[in-house]
């Protein structure tokens, strides 16, 4: 691994893409209307968490249509957030400029071990250096190439796919044969912490564990195995750092580890996460730092009533508005006013639910009961700040707006008909849309993005008459 860098060297090449996807383009709380979009799923990792992850990544700002391809070379380049790499480049965190480059990569270590092995010479494994994904995913090609030559195409093909869906059981068997040692995911979290808590470990080490850290903690049961070791608290009490980087990349963990995991959660609340979450997000701190720290606070309030109602004691709220209100952090607004709606919406389906099925859990309920979410919202001033970011020219912000403009319309009723300036701006967006929704119609397009928002402007013209 070279010093300087986030080597990707001991990832697959599924993983390296993840990983940069999620990385590059972050992180914040949108609803989980495009969770189907995203097609790139590693075979290997399937879980019953497949589906959130699709999410996350949704949440992470991950658009499989936005996504654009750098092809690199052999020089180092800069990577813009939201490109992705072609499976196997080389990538690094430039530590002094915070980007991230890529370059071509030669072929890993691992291969050449193989390609030495299938000569005759002795495999050199050091078993510190490689996963069980890398090697599974190098034993399929070496195999692959094995067959390739002595086979015609389509056979080589079945045995391609055959690989992808081997037991992991069986691939043990033959690197046992190998003399491998197949790393458990444990076993490198373990690695990875102790990486991380060490004193002795620099800044890129501490971050580079981090980065990797926070492929495995997307999967349920790894984040539920960080807490038997105390691998949690570590990263919780990363958020203390005085390195803002280190702030970063801890928060990128929690917010992946959180997700949709309930254990994980109250773990995370009874360690002082939302505090120190909160803190960050309060005080000076870089804007991508916040970004990641703004994720992980979503993904620790979604489904847990118990850390909403806490957030509303800590002044969660006011934190909140502070950060839409300054300049430099208002590029958020969008974010935020995205989790109010789904704390809203969440506390209303969980109404709702409970007189449908008479059986739904009345804890919960009564959880959900004791988050007083909106009228701190319309004491706060919400109701003018969220119609206020209606100004702002994007279609899809705009979109998120007028969503929670319309779940906050029961509260915010007068206030909206006080406001004559939201009036005309919706006067305007009405017609706007009215254009672009014929346009949409002649060209045939019957998904009607331009029909649904025009929808949603003269449905709450409609509601403020
Ligand atoms: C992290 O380091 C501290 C202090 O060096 C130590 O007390 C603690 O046990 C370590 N935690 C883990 C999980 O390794
Ligand atoms: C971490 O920071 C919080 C608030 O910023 C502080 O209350 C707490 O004592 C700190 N914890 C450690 C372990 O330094």
């Amino acid at each position: 691994m070279p010093p300087q860098g986030l080597s990707s060297a001991r990832m697959t090449p599924l993983r390296v893409l993840f990983a940069l996807l999620l990385a590059s383009c972050f992180t914040f709380c949108l609803s989980c209307q495009n969770q189907n979009k995203f097609a790139l799923t590693n075979p290997e990792k399937s879980s019953p968490k497949e589906s959130e992850r699709k999410e996350s990544r949704a949440e992470a700002g991950l658009d499989s249509d936005a996504v654009e391809v750098l092809h690199p070379t052999e020089e180092w380049q800069v990577l813009q957030p939201g490109q992705a790499v072609p499976a196997g480049s080389h990538v690094r965190l430039n530590l002094q400029t915070g980007v991230r480059e890529v370059k071509l990569q030669h072929e890993d270590k691992l291969q050449n071990n193989l390609k030495g092995l299938k000569k005759g010479k002795r495999l050199d494994i050091n078993t510190n250096t490689y996963t069980s994904q890398d090697l599974k995913s190098a034993l399929a090609k070496f195999k692959e190439g094995a067959e390739m030559k002595s086979s015609k195409e389509d056979k080589a093909r079945q045995a391609k796919v055959k690989q992808l869906f081997r037991p992991i059981e069986e691939l043990k068997k033959e690197f046992d044969e190998l003399n491998v040692v197949i790393e458990t995911d444990i076993q490198i979290m373990v690695r990875l912490i102790n990486k991380f808590n060490s004193s002795s470990s620099s800044l890129e080490e501490k971050i580079a564990a981090l980065f990797d850290l926070e492929y495995y903690v997307h999967q349920m049961d790894n984040a539920q195995d960080l807490l038997s070791f105390g691998g949690l608290q570590v990263v919780i009490n990363g958020l203390n750092s005085t390195e803002p980087l280190v702030k970063e990349y801890a928060a990128f963990v929690l917010g992946a580890a959180f997700s949709s995991n309930p254990k994980v959660q109250v773990e995370a609340i009874e360690g002082g996460a939302l505090q120190k979450l909160l803190v960050i997000l309060a005080t000076e701190q870089p804007l991508t730092a916040k970004k990641k720290v703004l994720f992980a606070l979503c993904s620790l309030l979604r489904h847990f009533p118990y850390a909403q109602q806490q957030f509303l004691k800590l002044g969660g709220l006011q934190v909140l508005r502070s950060l839409v209100q300054e300049k430099s952090t208002e590029v958020l607004a969008v974010r935020v006013v995205t989790l109010l709606y789904d704390l809203v919406t969440e506390k209303m389906f969980a109404e709702e639910e409970a007189e449908l099925t008479q059986d739904s859990s009345p804890e919960k309920l009564q959880q959900y009961r004791q988050v007083h979410l909106l009228p701190g919202l319309r004491e706060q001033g919400w109701c003018e700040i969220t119609a206020n970011l209606l100004a702002l020219p994007e279609h899809d912000a705009r979109e998120k707006v007028l969503q929670t403009l319309g779940a906050l319309l029961a509260t915010c009723r007068d206030r909206y008909r006080q406001d004559p300036q939201l009036s005309r701006t919706l006067g305007s967006l009405q017609a706007e849309y009215q254009v672009l929704a014929a346009l949409e119609l002649q060209e045939g397009d019957d998904e009607g993005y331009f029909r649904e928002l025009l929808a949603s402007v003269s449905g709450l013209l409609k509601e403020l008459r």
